[in-house]
């Protein structure tokens, strides 16, 4: 008798993006923590970008486990928004999270400059943020708790 075979899933990752809010802190704090091993945010900076006003907070969401997470300052005029931080669990990688999120969260910006820093040896960020537009602008010497530089990368929409 011919033995039957499951055949493999295909099936694309149907997660969801919606807004974040502070229930999602410790959902936040086991992604940080395992995304940021060196800078994760303290506890405080996480309820503050979970509750503060001017604040975009996306989630994104896969079977209701929080598998990315993007957070922005809404500036509408002036200097830029800055995109404070961005994530994605290692087991949903290159599969096009990242990308989701980060254009989700620059459709609430108003401010056509948008700013962030990166460390310099982060090519995977690097390499996300310029294949959407962003390009270097500055280096902060030694920024990082351990000595690195951060690149400061920026899109200007008005361009
Ligand atoms: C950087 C990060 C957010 C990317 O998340 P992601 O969901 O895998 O990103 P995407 O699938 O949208 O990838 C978009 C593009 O980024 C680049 N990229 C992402 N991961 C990469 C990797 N490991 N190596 C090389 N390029 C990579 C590729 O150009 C990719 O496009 P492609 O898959 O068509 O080649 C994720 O690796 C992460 O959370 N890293 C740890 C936290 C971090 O460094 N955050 C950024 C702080 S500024």
């Amino acid at each position: 008798m011919p033995q039957k075979f499951e055949k493999e899933s295909t099936t694309k990752l149907n997660y969801i993006i919606q807004p974040a809010t502070w229930h999602d802190l410790n959902e936040l704090r086991t992604l940080e923590q395992i995304c940021f091993p060196i800078d994760r945010w303290p506890l405080l900076d996480l309820i503050a970008v979970l509750s503060f006003r001017n604040v975009t907070r996306l989630k994104a969401t896969y079977k209701n486990k929080m598998i990315g997470f993007i957070a922005a300052d809404i500036k509408k005029r002036g200097t830029a928004s800055w995109i404070a931080t961005l994530a994605v669990l290692p087991d949903y990688r290159r599969q096009g999270v990242a990308t989701a999120l980060l254009k989700r969260c620059e459709a609430t910006l108003e401010n056509p400059r948008i700013r962030l820093c990166v460390r310099q040896t982060n090519i995977p960020a690097i390499k996300l943020y310029t294949q959407n537009g962003y390009i270097r602008v500055d280096k902060w010497s030694r920024y990082y708790i351990d000595g690195e530089d951060a690149i400061v990368l920026e899109k200007n929409r008005a361009e």
